[in-house]
């Protein structure tokens, strides 16, 4: 019997041509990030065929079939927080919609308290994520900070609003310790049409 997940469910990688012309993010920058996000999709895709293949050999439960099965959540999410973060990204930002702004308000007071907690989130030391999530079951929006890429997602919530924090996204065109430009970079080139879209806003 041939491995089930090799014949039917390739990754591709996805290409982001709005990306061209943000403000402060280099071209290189992002060309050095897309080839990083290259890797995800690629170890995703060998992560999958090679725990299919053990299990078609009997031998799931095995000690290199556990490490895989531990290491796809990184290769996974890796892959999927990449997507989200260049999907949440243009150089032609608009302003956030009156949905999206009354949906912050609601959920953190005022939109000037959700952009401290996000942007402090952002700052702290450590490489992985800050995510703005919806809770479906009550519609409440929290910040959230994901260490490297898997540790942190709550269960069930989903991703309205994706910044990477990992040095990598900033590193080709700033210092290690320009953290904080970047964080400034990357607020001014937020899709907030495409953050609003995830709501249905
Ligand atoms: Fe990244």
């Amino acid at each position: 019997m041939s491995p089930v997940l090799t014949a039917t469910a390739k990754y591709e990688p996805k290409t982001f041509p709005h990306l061209r012309g943000l403000k402060g993010i280099t071209p290189v920058q992002i060309e050095e990030h897309l080839k990083l996000y290259g890797g995800y999709v690629n170890n995703t895709n060998i992560l999958r065929e090679k725990i299919a293949r053990i299990v078609d050999a009997g031998e799931a439960g095995s000690v290199e079939f556990s490490e895989l099965v531990r290491r796809l959540g990184f290769e996974y999410n890796g892959m999927r927080c990449h997507e989200l973060y260049f999907d949440n990204l243009t150089g032609t930002p608009a302003e956030a919609s009156r949905g999206l702004k009354a949906a912050i308000e609601e959920s953190f007071g005022s939109w000037a308290s959700w952009e401290i907690e996000f942007r402090k989130i952002a700052a702290m030391r450590g490489v992985g994520w800050v995510i703005l999530y919806k809770d479906p079951e009550t519609g409440y929006l929290s910040n959230h900070w994901i260490g490297l890429h898997e540790e942190g997602h709550p269960c069930g919530f989903i991703p309205v609003l994706v910044m990477d924090v990992w040095e990598h996204a900033w590193t080709a065109y700033l210092k290690p310790t320009e953290r904080a430009k970047y964080i400034d970079d990357f607020f001014s080139n937020i899709n907030w049409e495409a953050v609003g879209g995830r709501l249905g806003l």
